[in-house]
């Protein structure tokens, strides 16, 4: 949530801003702001809304694109304060000389807030974030960074700050506890940022700061220190995305780009990990001996939204291919409710980002209560992957559509690469080991083989898209496939949708059908689609539109529902991958009907930072 982008050399700083700024839009669109250090003052813009209403402004200031030196822009998700100009970063101290960006919460900035305006201070925003550049101010005696440090231990809460001030030009300091800041390094130039896209253009040699680091960084050099302002030292990272992995290329959206992405996504976290062989899966990153393996004796997944449903289809898995028990926990909860963590409990984090504030907590509830943890992220060098310390990574490259599409299917691919060697080393047998590891690997054919329907899809999509309510059913694995599949459709395209099971249709939900509110049927030919078309019927009798998704050539479904999506034959562990990609399709194509904005819905962000 919100994004932080800095820059200081002797390129023209606005441009570099604000095309960062852009790269970084999905992190909040509710206003942007930036300020440039130059000729001894700080200019600076700001604008409500996009980060293209504010580069306009900028524009329409004389000479404001030619300026050089150094600068820092945000782009802001309102938490406290309303989205406005004067809530927008960057924040000042009163006479414009320092000026901040935060991402983050300052928890106790209504105590610091009355200290300083007991002092004189007078705030020109709501926000809790103004607080640092009254504070930095008050501390500054000539040196930037020893004021930040100085007033660091007195913030509670989260804090990710890149700070400029107009006394010291050429100098950006950073600091961060609770909310990622990268340092990315040039040739003669540097940034900083809270994460690697925006620095993509311009070079792949980051230094991600630990929580406590803090950095005074020049065009030459970075001075990297703890607030208790010794010296530290922290691993120079390559980034192997290139910059077109973040960029819209010839698609419309960014999400379609990633749905389209997924055979390669998907590949990309298959290659190297099925043995066929052992019939088994090799998760180097797990860092567990067989013997550890076999000593698990429950798992307990969390995490938030799209990655929480991933851990449900997880949870099928382990408990039928391992035998393990399992529980999912939503990451928000899994603290607050003190959950029972036995010494051979295996915590499972997933989140794309790795950096969602709630998922962190849990990570950090289960590695206090003595849990093997083990976590399952995208990005990597995130908060989660680095304090798990141990884990596997996606690499499907940068999610940048709030939507997460291809994010979730690899992290269901992952859980079923991570069961079938936790069933290995249990029940499972070599050979169905082995048929498990070819249908692993038939699995970005299966996801090709629904993108090349997406034509159809659109053509459901276009009939359906006036519907202002949606249920989508599903049983066993294809379960969780529901709720995705629901969560898909009402984030981006603000349709209220709700995924069941479908049996609990009847225990209360079914009233609500009529003929203006379909039901998207998994039907797929697994396990329990006889019990499936019975719901169908069901729903039919109340005049609902049924769209079922189903087995290529089903002509049982095809008959009874109104529409359908066709997947190729698979089996029932593998199934709810072509299937959520048939609905991450349904969802886009409805949204583009209604005329929303895809990748970016109104009131969210990517990256859940705050709880
Ligand atoms: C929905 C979506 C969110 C995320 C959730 C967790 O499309 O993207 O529900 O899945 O915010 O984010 P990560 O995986 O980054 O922890």
């Amino acid at each position: 949530m919100c994004g932080i982008i800095g820059y200081v050399g002797k390129k023209c700083t606005a441009p570099i801003l604000i095309d960062g700024l852009k790269r970084l839009e999905y992190r909040g669109y509710d206003s942007a702001g930036l300020a440039i250090v130059s000729d001894g003052r700080i200019a600076s813009e700001k604008a409500v809304g996009k980060v293209k209403r504010m580069e306009d402004a900028a524009l329409a200031q004389p000479g404001f694109m030619k300026l050089c030196g150094c600068g820092i822009a945000h782009t802001r998700w309102a938490t406290h304060g309303a989205p406005s100009e004067v809530n927008a970063h960057p924040h000042f101290n009163m006479d414009h000389t320092i000026a901040v960006v935060h991402n983050g919460i300052i928890e106790n900035y209504q105590d610091l807030r009355r200290r300083l305006e007991a002092k004189g201070c007078k705030f020109a925003s709501q926000t809790d974030s103004e607080v640092i550049a009254h504070m930095i101010s008050e501390a500054y005696q000539g040196d930037l960074l020893a004021a930040t440090a100085a007033i660091l231990d007195q913030l509670n809460g989260t804090y990710g700050i890149a700070v400029v001030s107009s006394a010291q030009p050429g100098l950006i300091v950073v600091a961060r506890k609770g909310s990622p800041i990268v340092i990315g390094l040039g040739e003669g130039e540097n940034l900083v940022a809270s994460d690697v896209s925006p620095l993509l253009p311009h070079t792949r040699q980051v230094i991600y700061l630990e929580d406590g680091d803090i950095a005074a960084i020049t065009a030459e050099k970075v001075d990297l220190r703890s607030v208790k302002n010794v010296p530290v030292e922290r691993e120079v990272a390559k980034i192997d995305w290139d910059a077109g992995a973040a960029e819209k290329g010839n698609f419309a959206h960014f999400m379609l780009k990633e749905i389209f992405e997924q055979p390669e996504s998907i590949a990309n976290a298959i290659r190297g990990r099925v043995d066929h062989e052992l019939g088994s899966a090799i998760l180097n990153g797990m860092n567990l001996s067989p013997r550890e393996l076999a000593q698990i004796t429950h798992i307990v997944i969390a995490g938030c939204g799209s990655s929480m449903h991933a851990g449900l289809v997880g949870e099928y898995y382990f408990e039928d291919i391992a035998g393990i028990s399992t529980s999912v926990e939503q990451a928000a909860e899994f603290r607050y409710r003190n959950p029972i963590i036995e010494p051979n409990t295996l915590v499972i984090p997933i989140s794309q980002s790795g950096e969602t504030a709630d998922t962190i907590a849990a990570v950090r509830e289960a590695v206090q209560k003595g849990a093997i943890v083990t976590a399952i992220c995208n990005v990597v060098g995130s908060t989660i992957a680095r304090e798990a310390g141990r884990g596997v990574y996606l690499h499907a490259g940068p999610e940048i559509s709030v939507a997460s599409t291809k994010a979730f299917s690899s992290q269901v691919v992952m859980l079923l690469l991570f069961a079938l060697r936790l069933g290995r080393n249990r029940r499972f047998s070599r050979s169905d080991g082995m048929l498990l590891a070819n249908e692993i690997e038939r699995i970005p054919e299966l996801v090709r083989e629904v993108l090349a329907q997406a034509p159809q899809i659109e053509k459901i999509a276009k009939r359906y898209a006036h519907n202002e309510n949606f249920f989508f059913i599903g049983r066993g694995c294809l379960y969780p496939a529901a709720l995705e599949g629901a969560l898909k459709l009402k984030e981006i395209s603000y349709i209220h949708a709700e995924g069941y099971h479908a049996a609990e249709l009847k225990h209360g939900p079914i009233s609500l059908l009529d003929e203006h509110h379909p039901v998207v049927a998994l039907a797929n030919d697994i396990p329990g689609k006889d019990k499936i078309i019975g719901n169908i019927q069901e729903c039919r009798a109340r005049r609902a539109p049924v769209i079922a998704v189903a087995t290529r050539g089903d002509k049982q479904v095809l008959e009874m529902a109104d529409a359908v999506i066709e997947v190729p034959p698979c089996s029932r562990f593998v199934a709810p991958l072509p299937t959520a990609v048939a609905l991450q399709l349904l969802a886009y194509y409805t949204a583009v009907e209604r005329g929303c904005e895809v990748d970016q819905p109104r009131n969210l962000a990517k990256s859940v930072t705050v709880e």
